[in-house]
């Protein structure tokens, strides 16, 4: 298979606001690509939109923000409805919008669990499913999951967080293997902790609650990474070394990291 260009092509990318999704619209707008950009806050959107239009090497016009909440089906379908607008097919989906929360499970609400999972798993499958028929259109289109090194070993305090991690994982392989033999592809990219505001929207979670981890990836280091497994129809990803560490060394020995993770009082 020959790589993905995104050059000309129609692309539709959820939390564009910030972090790992706004780098992510700036470099496919940077290649000639249009972006539909979705996110809630709309001074963010138009923000970025300024931005693209001050810099020397993007078209503004090929960002096209659409405010809104993914989890809401009229967001959904103005999604489907935007893409089917522009006449074109849609070569590119990237399931990016996420929230985090940090607390042990016993002490938190439903609220936590049902918001996480509506954000970060249900809402993205829904969206992908309705934008199937525009991907199919394509000649050469990719489903990009951003998903977590959390969607592959879990930790603890951040339970609702992996589970939803770990449910758009295996979506992503069933979806892969449905979808193989097609000219839709899915790549699923496990980003370990990265500079973003991500920590700063926790839900329902102790503002003084900190996230323990080793090193940290700026934002659009895992927009250029995630976009080069895009190009390659890499089926998975797994940033950095200490995310590969995490991954891998429990493939090959869960009951050590079972012994390394155990929650400590
Ligand atoms: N940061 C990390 O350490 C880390 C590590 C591994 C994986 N990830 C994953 O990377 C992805 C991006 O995270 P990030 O680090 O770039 O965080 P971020 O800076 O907080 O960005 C999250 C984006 O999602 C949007 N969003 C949140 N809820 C939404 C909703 N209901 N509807 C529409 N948009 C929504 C936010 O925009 P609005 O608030 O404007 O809606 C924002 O644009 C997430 O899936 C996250 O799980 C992050």
């Amino acid at each position: 298979m020959t790589n993905w260009t995104p050059n000309r092509k129609l692309a539709v990318v959820t939390g564009a606001s910030s972090g790992i999704g706004r780098c992510l619209c700036k470099r496919l707008v940077q290649s000639q690509c249009q972006v539909i950009a979705v996110a809630r806050r709309r001074d963010r959107l138009e923000q970025l939109s300024q931005e693209i239009r001050e810099s020397v090497d993007g078209d503004s016009a090929n960002l096209i923000p659409l405010v809104g909440d993914i989890t809401d089906p009229e967001t959904q379908q103005q999604i489907v409805d935007r893409v089917e607008a522009l006449g074109r097919p849609l070569d590119l989906l990237i399931n990016n919008a996420g929230i985090g929360g940090i607390g042990a499970f016993e002490d938190a609400q439903l609220s936590r669990l049902r918001r996480i999972m509506e954000v970060n798993f249900i809402a993205p499958a829904e969206l992908t499913r309705r934008l199937l028929p525009a991907l199919r259109s394509s000649p050469d289109a990719v489903i990009c999951n951003i998903g977590s090194v959390l969607g592959h070993r879990a930790v603890p305090d951040k339970s609702e967080y992996c589970a939803s991690k770990f449910a758009m994982h295996g979506w992503s392989d069933s979806l892969r293997s449905e979808l193989a033999g097609t000219n839709v592809s899915v790549t699923l990219v496990s980003p370990s902790t990265t500079r973003s505001e991500f920590f700063d929207v926790l839900v329902e979670s102790d503002s003084d609650t900190q996230s323990k981890s080793i090193g940290s990836w700026p934002a659009d280091r895992v927009a250029a990474a995630t976009l080069s497994a895009i190009r390659r129809h890499r089926a998975e990803v797994i940033l950095s070394v200490g995310g590969k560490l995490l991954v891998y060394a429990d493939r090959i020995c869960p009951p050590l990291m079972n012994w390394l993770l155990r929650k400590r009082s």
